[in-house]
C-alpha cells in the first residue's frame, strides 16, 4: 500500500497510541469533581496545557480543547457571530468545508459574510481585502493559513496587520501547518487559530482552538463551567495527552520530516519530467509561497475520477480535494476559484500529499502506474 493522503489525515504514531493508552487505564476522575481524583484529572489537564502553550509560547488559558478541526472552526465563527451579529465577516473561496460551511450557516441567519475571491496560485487579493474591511465595521477576517487542497500559503503578517488596523480580529485555521512548520501565537499575533491532531500523527476527533480574549467570543456550546464556559463537556483529557504527545513528536522530528519531505516533492516532480505524463503543478512553484507536502497536480486529458479508482486499484491511495467533500463529488471548490472556467483543468487534478516514510521507489511505482492508467485510457 502507498499512502499519499496525509493531508486527509496521518497516520496515529506509535508513541500516540501508548500515551493515550496509559491515560485511559490510569486518568480516572473527573476534572470538575472536588475530592482528590477530580484534583489529579485538574492537574493533569493543566499539565497537558503547559505543555501546549510552551511550544505554542501563549500561556495555557487561551488554549480550548474539543472534538476535532471542525468544532474548533465552529467555536470561533459561530462564537464571533453570536458575539457580533451586525458587523461584517470576511473569508475567501477556498476555504476548508468546516470554515466555508460555517459562514454559509451564519449568512443564512442575516449575516453579511464576503468571500474573497483568489489568483490562479490561490492567493488572495490583499487590495481586495483592505476595500471589503473599508466598507463596512468588521468583526472577524478568518483565512486558511494553508491551504489543504494546493498547499498555498497566504500572506499572514499582511492579513494580520490589514485586519487589525481596521479594527477587525484575525482567525487562522491552522489544521494544515504544524507538520511542516512551528507556530508561535505569540509572535503571530492573532485573535484566534485552529489546530487538529490527526494532521501531525495524533488521534482523530481531538481538536483545539486558541483565543487570545475570551470576551471576543460567545460559546457555541453551552452547559457546564468547563474551559472557561467557551466549550461545556467533560474534558477528554486522554485525548488531549495524544495531542500533545504528537505535537511532541512533531516538534522533536519536524526538520529531517520537512528535509525528506521537500526531498520528496522534488524527486516527484523530476520523476514526472522524465515520464511521458503532461502535467502542471497547480499552486506556486516548489520553491513559493507553499509547503512541498501537499502537491495538487493537473494531468493533462486524464479523467481524475478514473485515475483515482485506477490507482486504488493498484493499492496507492490519493485524493482528489477534501477528504471532507468527497462525498458530494463536486468538482473541488477550490480549483474552481483558482481556475474558474477550466473544466479540463480541474478534472484532471490529483491531490499527492506526503508523510516522510514515503520512498523514492514509491514515487516510480506511482509515475508507472499513471503511465499506464494513461495508455489504457
Ligand atoms: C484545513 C482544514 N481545516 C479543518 C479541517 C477539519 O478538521 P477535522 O477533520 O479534525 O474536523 C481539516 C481536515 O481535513 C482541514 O484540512
Amino acid at each position: 500500500m502507498i499512502y499519499l493522503d496525509n493531508a486527509a489525515t496521518t497516520f496515529i504514531h506509535p508513541e500516540v497510541i501508548e500515551a493515550i493508552k496509559d491515560s485511559l487505564g490510569n486518568t480516572k476522575g473527573n476534572p470538575s469533581s472536588v475530592h482528590e481524583l477530580g484534583f489529579k484529572a485538574t492537574r493533569e489537564w493543566n499539565a497537558v496545557k503547559d505543555r501546549i502553550g510552551a511550544i505554542f509560547n501563549v500561556s495555557k488559558k487561551h488554549l480550548i480543547f474539543n472534538s476535532s478541526g471542525t468544532e474548533a472552526n465552529n467555536i470561533v465563527i459561530q462564537g464571533r457571530y453570536f458575539k457580533t451579529p451586525s458587523l461584517r465577516f470576511i473569508t475567501t473561496q477556498t476555504e476548508h468545508s468546516s470554515v466555508l460551511n460555517t459562514f454559509k450557516a451564519i449568512e443564512a441567519r442575516g449575516a453579511d459574510v464576503v468571500y474573497l475571491d483568489v489568483d490562479e496560485e490561490g492567493f488572495i487579493d490583499l487590495s481586495a481585502l483592505k476595500k471589503a474591511l473599508k466598507e463596512a465595521p468588521t468583526s472577524l477576517v478568518s483565512i486558511l493559513h494553508t491551504n489543504n487542497e494546493t498547499g498555498v500559503i497566504q500572506d499572514i503578517d499582511a492579513i494580520t496587520r490589514l485586519a487589525h488596523a481596521h479594527g477587525a480580529l484575525v482567525h487562522y485555521d491552522m489544521v494544515q501547518v504544524l507538520m511542516h512548520d512551528s507556530v508561535d501565537l505569540n509572535a503571530m499575533n492573532c485573535d484566534f487559530a485552529t489546530f487538529s491532531a490527526h494532521k501531525f500523527f495524533g488521534p482523530k476527533g481531538v481538536g483545539l482552538t486558541y483565543i487570545k480574549d475570551h470576551a471576543s467570543i460567545l460559546p457555541h456550546t453551552v452547559g457546564g463551567s468547563q474551559e472557561y464556559r467557551l466549550r461545556a463537556g467533560t474534558p477528554n483529557l486522554s485525548f488531549a495527552l495524544g495531542f500533545v504527545r504528537a505535537l511532541e513528536l512533531t516538534e522533536a522530528h519536524r526538520q529531517s520530516w520537512q528535509e525528506t519531505i521537500d526531498r520528496l516533492a522534488h524527486a516527484l516532480i523530476k520523476k514526472l519530467e522524465a515520464s511521458n505524463l503532461d502535467y502542471t503543478l497547480n499552486g506556486p512553484p516548489l520553491e513559493g509561497q507553499r509547503i512541498p507536502g501537499t502537491l495538487n497536480i493537473a494531468f493533462k486529458d486524464l479523467d481524475a475520477i478514473d485515475l483515482r479508482f485506477f490507482l486504488n486499484d493498484h493499492d496507492i491511495y490519493l485524493s482528489l480535494g477534501s477528504a471532507c467533500d468527497a462525498e458530494s463529488m463536486h468538482a473541488s471548490h477550490v480549483l474552481r476559484a483558482m481556475f474558474k472556467e477550466d473544466e479540463a483543468r480541474i478534472n484532471s487534478s490529483v491531490r499527492i500529499s506526503f508523510s516522510p516514510d514515503i520512498t523514492d521507489s514509491d514515487l516510480d511505482t506511482l509515475v508507472k502506474t499513471i503511465e499506464t492508467f494513461k495508455k489504457s485510457a
